[in-house]
């Protein structure tokens, strides 16, 4: 029973931060007002606590799921997964200080980001996409020496 609590946490994690992250691009523009400065620094802390969600399920899943911590760690699937959710993580550090920089503009200001912003948010959703498809093979046993 536990294991469908991890998972369901796990899904649910993806599920918000995929819609974090198009809400994001969505409201993102070069130069926006106030009040979309404040939902998308709002857009950005739910991107982050759905991250942490995926972090906390997928190593609740590793060292108390089903299969022993050693099919992940001996999978090469599970490690570019990994790196690849670290290359999500430090792309999303420069937007998130933009954001956060601008969460209390009031109504009547105009906020700039910087171009490249949008588009590491593009890169962000390129890269996440990859993901599920190492984590669906890694679930069958793909990666594992025989
Ligand atoms: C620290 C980060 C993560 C860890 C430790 C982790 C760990 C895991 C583990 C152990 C499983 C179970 C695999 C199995 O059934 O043998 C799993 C499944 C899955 N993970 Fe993650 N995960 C992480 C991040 C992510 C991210 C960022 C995504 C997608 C963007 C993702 C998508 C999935 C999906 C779709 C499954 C289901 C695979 C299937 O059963 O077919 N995970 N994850």
């Amino acid at each position: 029973m536990t294991m469908v609590l991890f998972n369901y946490g796990h899904y649910v994690g993806l599920a918000l931060f995929a819609a974090a992250l198009a809400v994001e691009l969505a409201l993102f523009a070069r130069r926006v007002d106030g009040r979309t400065a404040r939902r998308l620094a709002l857009a950005d802390l739910v991107y982050g606590l759905a991250a942490a969600l995926i972090v906390a399920t997928g190593l609740l899943k590793v060292f108390a799921g089903d299969k022993p911590a050693a099919y992940y760690g001996h999978n090469p699937l599970f490690h570019v997964k990994l790196t690849l959710l670290l290359a999500v993580f430090l792309m999303s550090i420069f937007p998130t200080m933009q954001f956060i920089r601008h969460r209390r503009a009031a109504d009547s200001d105009v906020v700039e980001y910087p171009p490249v912003v949008g588009r590491l948010l593009r890169i962000e959703v390129a890269v996440t996409a990859l993901i599920p498809l190492l984590a669906v093979l890694m679930a069958r046993g793909f990666g594992m020496a025989h």
